[in-house]
């Protein structure tokens, strides 16, 4: 049942952060194509740290990350997006005061004309709720709409890999569950999702591996079925004591 798949992403010994202190020390992990990846841990345990220095967005100061066979080096944000690899960061940062099918417009500039039709439409199937919400404004969406508004313009650029940091933060449970939805629908099309969830007991439902991490580094991983069960994560993330308890 559990067939190995090949790594699409290794993070060899990442140390990294934004001043002396690493916030990120010694990570290694080996992140399974086309599967769901979540990165649960306390707050300021390097979570996000640990996404943006995937996307080349913090300063690496030690180990290797290696995508699709190469290493990424000091390459920047940009030229990480052009290989393949979609970050949608924490917190919403579409445009407001424009309409849906602005943002989506704005979301393919990296591409060629023809492309960004096919693109705009690309997602458009992946995601209906906008199309019928084509000339709101951003802003007047739902929580949820608007979080799959952000994975739908990081779509637009066809990542094999896409990074989400929290994207249920703030939504109503309708809304998360909707979320959860598209991002298991995005993982059965092939995309590899690494994402970081404060809402774990949701999102490791939906995924193949879980990975905790605290204080910058690994404390445990495994399948996403069996993290959940694990006495010291029911204790802290899910009200529980041990092991295969009753709910
Ligand atoms: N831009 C920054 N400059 C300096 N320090 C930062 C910056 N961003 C984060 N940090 C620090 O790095 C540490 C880890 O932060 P990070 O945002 O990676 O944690 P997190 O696990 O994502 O937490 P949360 O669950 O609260 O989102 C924290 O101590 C934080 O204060
Ligand atoms: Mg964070």
């Amino acid at each position: 049942m559990t067939e190995p798949r090949p790594t699409i992403l290794d993070l060899r010994e990442v140390t990294a952060g934004y001043g002396d202190e690493p916030v990120v020390v010694g990570f290694s992990h080996r992140v399974p194509a086309a599967a769901i990846t979540t990165l649960v841990g306390p707050n300021g345990a390097g979570k996000s740290t640990l996404l943006r220095a995937i996307y080349g967005l913090v300063v690496q100061v030690g180990g290797r990350i290696v995508f699709e066979d190469e290493e990424l080096g000091d390459l920047p944000p940009a030229a990480r997006l052009r290989r393949g690899i979609g970050f949608v960061p924490q917190g919403r940062c579409n445009f407001p005061l424009m309409t849906v099918c602005e943002n989506l417009q704005l979301g393919t500039y990296t591409l060629a004309r023809a492309e960004a039709t096919r693109a705009v439409e690309r997602v458009l199937a992946l995601f209906p709720v906008l199309r019928a919400r084509w000339r709101v404004l951003a802003g007047n969406l739902s929580g949820g709409e608007q979080q799959l508004l952000e994975m739908a313009m990081v779509l637009e650029t066809a990542p094999r890999l896409l990074l989400l940091d929290e994207p249920s933060l703030g939504l109503s449970p309708a809304n998360l569950d909707q979320v959860f939805d598209t991002i298991a629908d995005i993982r059965r099309r092939g995309v590899t999702v690494v994402m970081v969830e404060q809402n774990v007991e949701a999102a490791l439902a939906i995924s193949d591996t879980a990975v905790v991490m605290d204080l910058g580094r690994k404390v445990l991983e495994g399948p996403a079925h069996a993290v959940m069960e694990d006495p010291r994560v029911r204790a802290v993330y899910l009200g529980g004591t041990a092991a295969g308890e009753s709910r």
